[in-house]
């Protein structure tokens, strides 16, 4: 196994087990919601975004703790994000980790609430004392994921995803749909240890950086997937962009060049890390990994 492979591995594994004891089972009235929001945020995924924060924080010898803490709270937004993006409304996917979707599982008012809950339980998490203990990082943390997961982050991405379907977009329009419905999480996950590790500006920079073009490069991939990947492997109902008319970087520029413009981002990802030596050899190794994928 790869280093890289086993340290996904080894995060994925501490991100059941955080996000099991934190939505533990319950026998109460709610009981519903909390199975919904289990299903969705246990047992699958790649991980990456709890591993961008797992490894930005290891720059800043960040406690563990609360490295996985934040890294829970960004998992549970992604959650929340992928349960919203299958509803009928939306996307309208049947298939979601290899799994019926959430809204197939339960129903659509218990995914709507699952995500819901999931969405605010993140902020909880972030403010809470267990999560650092100065509580003007846990106020940054709060103000910069809201940031990321909002109205010009990753919901503003979506709208602009819905409303752009059947148009034709610019490449930087195109660019900008994708850094906010998915590079600006991205960005919270990588600057997250920098605020942890009370970085200085200039290395928050570089990472910013690194995130920017890491999205952009895994987004790009996720839409090659949508054309050229595996269904059983993608673990998600796969043509759905062309069908429904999405603009995205493959439709634009068509999969070769759409390829070679992901391999030169993650290029690009991987020069802006240089900087942390080879302390950033994993993050170096994510950047190429997501662009080689094919699940
Ligand atoms: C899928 O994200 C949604 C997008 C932002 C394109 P991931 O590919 O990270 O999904 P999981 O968490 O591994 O299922
Ligand atoms: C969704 O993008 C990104 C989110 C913010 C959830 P997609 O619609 O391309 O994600 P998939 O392909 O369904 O995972
Ligand atoms: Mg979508
Ligand atoms: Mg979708
Ligand atoms: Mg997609």
């Amino acid at each position: 196994m790869t280093p890289l492979k086993k340290a996904l591995a080894e995060t994925a594994s501490a991100m059941d087990e955080i996000l099991d004891s934190l939505n533990p089972e319950s026998q109460d009235a709610e009981a519903r919601l909390i199975e919904a929001m289990r299903y969705s945020s246990l047992d699958g995924g790649k991980r990456l975004r709890p591993f961008l924060v797992v490894q930005s924080a290891k720059l800043f010898n960040v406690s563990e703790r609360s490295a996985l803490r934040v890294a829970a709270a960004i998992e549970m937004i992604h959650c929340y994000s992928l349960i919203h993006d299958d509803l009928p409304a939306m996307d309208d996917d049947d298939l979601r980790r290899g799994r019926p979707s959430n809204h197939k599982k339960f129903d659509e008012a218990t995914a709507i609430l699952a995500g819901d809950a999931l969405l605010t339980q993140a902020f909880e998490i972030l403010a809470h004392e267990d999560t650092h203990d100065d509580p003007a990082v846990r106020c940054q943390l709060v103000s910069a994921l809201a940031q990321a997961a909002g109205r010009h982050g990753m919901v503003g991405g979506q709208m602009i995803d819905l409303v752009s379907e059947d148009h034709e977009l610019s490449m930087d329009e195109i660019t900008r749909l994708q850094r906010l419905k998915t590079g600006c999480l991205f960005g919270f996950a990588c600057e997250a240890g920098a605020i942890l590790g009370k970085a200085p500006l200039q290395v928050k920079q570089a990472l910013h950086n690194y995130a920017h073009d890491f999205g952009l490069a895994f987004q790009i991939s996720d839409d090659l997937l949508d054309v050229v990947g595996d269904e059983k492997e993608v673990g998600k109902t796969l043509g759905k962009d062309a069908e429904a008319g999405k603009a995205t970087f493959v439709s634009l520029m068509g999969l070769d060049r759409a390829r070679s413009q992901a391999q030169m981002l993650a290029d690009q990802a991987c020069d802006h890390v240089s900087i942390f030596k080879e302390k950033a050899d994993l993050l170096q190794d994510l950047a190429r990994y997501v662009v080689e994928r094919s699940a």
